[in-house]
């Protein structure tokens, strides 16, 4: 939540700035803010709402001159969104941004700033004041940061200007994301690498606690206490054009088109010479040697974690649980004798899984993350990571991770132990093949949104077993981004009380992918039907009825959540399109939770 920036080198820093604010705004989009320095003057500027009101304020950035300055896209906290709480926050001689939480701000405030003059909401102003404080009581603006860094609790991604030190910036980090972009004659601070990426492919990574001071030619990092840290760059293996739209309206849009691509790399990427397609033995091994697996994870990828689970069960029989991460870290349930726990998280930064692996480490269990983005925080910190190769995903209602985080959790399943004998390299290029077949039918996925959802206030999403799963995502999808309030139900548990929600032509798309419960939902769409439903049926070919509105190529039984999903994907999609949603910035949402 929040993207940060900041650039130091020759170049005019503004349009840089807002280049990069532009791609971390999946982070967040309420409001956004620069703070460009030419020579000792600074010059602050902010805008309420999207980005293009702050590029439209500066002229791209071209009307503020100075080649060092920070930027910030917000997702509010602490404070409503409006100019005076959008970032930078300043203190007379301290400018910074932050992505994250002071939780202890009232006890700082009491400790040191009883004098201070605050003119916002933010928990932010508390730092650039307690910088303030420290500086002012004699310390060096270093010995300031570390000061600061021993004080406060929460979680902080800083980029900070000292006007007292034109050719230097700062950046702290502690629980929140932030790389360091190393170029030729300039350096650079982003939230993440994609808002660099255009000027840089290579990065210092960041730990907690660590301060960095910035010139324009070099990076030098510190550990809490001051002393120097070495540390080589990283290349990203990340291409500008992956952070594009292309011909694309919406990235969601794309997104969902890339899922045959993403299926094929992952099946490339996790293929030995032999064509087989194989895990790393460490990560095997301790899986094996565990008694049950605890999938953690939120959102989207909660729901391809319950898929997991029936690939971990019924592939390799191994028990499994899946918890909502901000349940599990307050709620533990009684764990096993000698648990293992499974981290899915597509951005690997959100803070609520991670609190559970910081807790469940300390604990001294074993680890992995399945996640999109390499040196995140939750693969950094785990024993082992699984990548899902799906490429940048921009959009903020997640698609292809989700079928690539399925896809992944399938060949692990398959690898542990491959009881019924799936050939997942043929099955899963199948199931490619038929995701594009899919494709191939938007036009008709947008005539029914229009038919079934558009003007519509609810809907539900019915199936049993693996399609109820399906069922969850889907309901999510569509409501996440057509603000149409939907719920995935068990089909059988509808009669049990829901039901009563039914009126004449409330929505019910059902999903039928599964032989042994296939007449019994076709039961439960019988039911609502004569309550008045309006009933959409997504089925597989060989379980298909003549009237289903949607009927997809059929692929392994236990694969179907891959292909049944992307129907789901598009309905969403032209259903906010009609509306006329904000389609890849849903209101209220960012793509990395990087708050509790
Ligand atoms: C919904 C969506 C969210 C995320 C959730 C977890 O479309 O994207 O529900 O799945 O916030 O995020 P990650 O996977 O980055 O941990």
């Amino acid at each position: 939540m929040c993207g940060i920036v900041g650039y130091i080198g020759p170049k005019q820093a503004a349009p840089i700035l807002l280049d990069g604010l532009e791609k971390l705004e999946y982070r967040g989009y309420d409001s956004a803010g620069i703070a460009v320095c030419d020579g000792d003057d600074v010059t602050i500027s902010k805008a309420v709402g999207k980005l293009a009101n702050l590029k439209a304020k500066t002229d791209n950035g071209n009307s503020i001159t100075g080649t060092k300055g920070i930027g910030h896209t917000r997702w509010a906290t602490h404070g409503k969104p409006t100019e005076n709480n959008a970032h930078p926050h300043c203190s007379e001689r301290f400018v910074l941004v932050h992505n994250g939480i002071i939780e202890n701000e009232e006890a700082l405030r009491r400790k040191y700033l009883k004098n201070a003059e605050f003119y916002s909401d933010t928990d932010t102003e508390v730092i650039a004041h307690l910088l303030q404080k420290f500086t002012d009581d004699g310390e060096s603006t270093a010995v300031a940061i570390q000061h600061m860094i021993s004080e406060v609790e929460g979680s902080y991604a800083l980029a900070i200007i000292d006007k007292n030190d034109p050719d230097v910036l700062y950046a702290v980090k502690n629980k929140s994301p932030l790389l360091i972009g190393s170029g030729d004659g300039f350096n650079m601070i982003g939230s993440d690498a994609m808002a660099m990426i255009a000027h840089t492919n290579n990065f210092y990574e960041l730990n907690d606690k660590e301060y960095v001071v910035i010139t324009k030619d070099s990076v030098d990092i510190y550990t809490c206490y001051g002393k120097k840290i070495e540390r080589n760059t990283y290349v990203a293996e990340l291409d500008v054009s992956d952070t594009e739209k292309g011909t694309y309206p919406h990235y969601m849009l794309k997104e969902i088109e890339e899922q045959p691509t993403v299926i094929r790399k992952i099946l490339k990427e996790y293929s030995d010479d032999d064509g087989e397609l194989t895990i790393d033995p460490d990560i095997l091994k301790d899986i094996r040697s565990c008694d049950k697996i605890y999938i953690i994870a939120c959102g989207t990828s909660y729901h391809a974690g319950i898929v997991g689970k029936q690939f971990l069960e019924k592939i390799s029989g191994i028990p499994t649980e899946v918890c909502i991460a901000s349940e599990f870290v307050y709620n533990m349930p009684l764990l096993s004798k000698k648990p293992l726990f499974i981290f899915i998280s597509q951005s690997g930064e959100t803070a609520d899984s991670r609190a559970v692996l910081v807790k469940v480490k300390e604990m001294g269990y074993k680890t992995l993350t399945l996640t999109n983005v390499k040196g995140s925080t939750l693969s950094r910190e785990a024993d082992h990571t699984l990548l899902l190769y799906a490429g940048p995903e921009i959009a903020v209602a997640s698609t292809k991770a989700y079928t690539a985080q399925v896809a992944v959790l399938a060949i692990l399943a398959a690898n542990i132990k491959n009881s019924i004998n799936i050939n997942l390299n043929y099955e899963l290029s199948k199931v490619s093949n038929v995701i594009e077949s899919i494709c191939d039918d938007k036009d008709k996925y947008s005539m029914l949104a229009e038919d079934y959802l558009k003007d519509s206030r609810n809907c539900f999403y019915i199936g049993r077993g693996i399609d109820y799963y399906v069922c969850l995502e889907a309901a999510l999808k569509l409501k996440e981004i057509s603000y149409i309030q939907t719920e995935g139900f068990a089909a059988g548990e509808l009669k049990h009380g829901t039901i009563a929600l039914i009126e004449q032509n409330t929505p019910v798309i059902a999903i039928i992918s599964q032989e042994n419960t296939n007449l019994n939902t076709r039961s439960n769409i019988k039911e609502v039907k004569s309550r008045g439903a309006h009933v959409m049926t997504i089925s597989t070919k060989s379980l298909s009825a003549q009237k289903d509105q949607i009927i997809i190529n059929d692929v392994h039984e236990i694969l179907t959540p891959l292909v049944t999903v992307v129907p789901a994907q598009y309905l969403a999609y032209y259903a906010a399109l009609q509306k006329g949603c904000d389609i890849d910035k849903p209101r209220n949402l960012a793509k990395s939770v990087t708050v509790e």
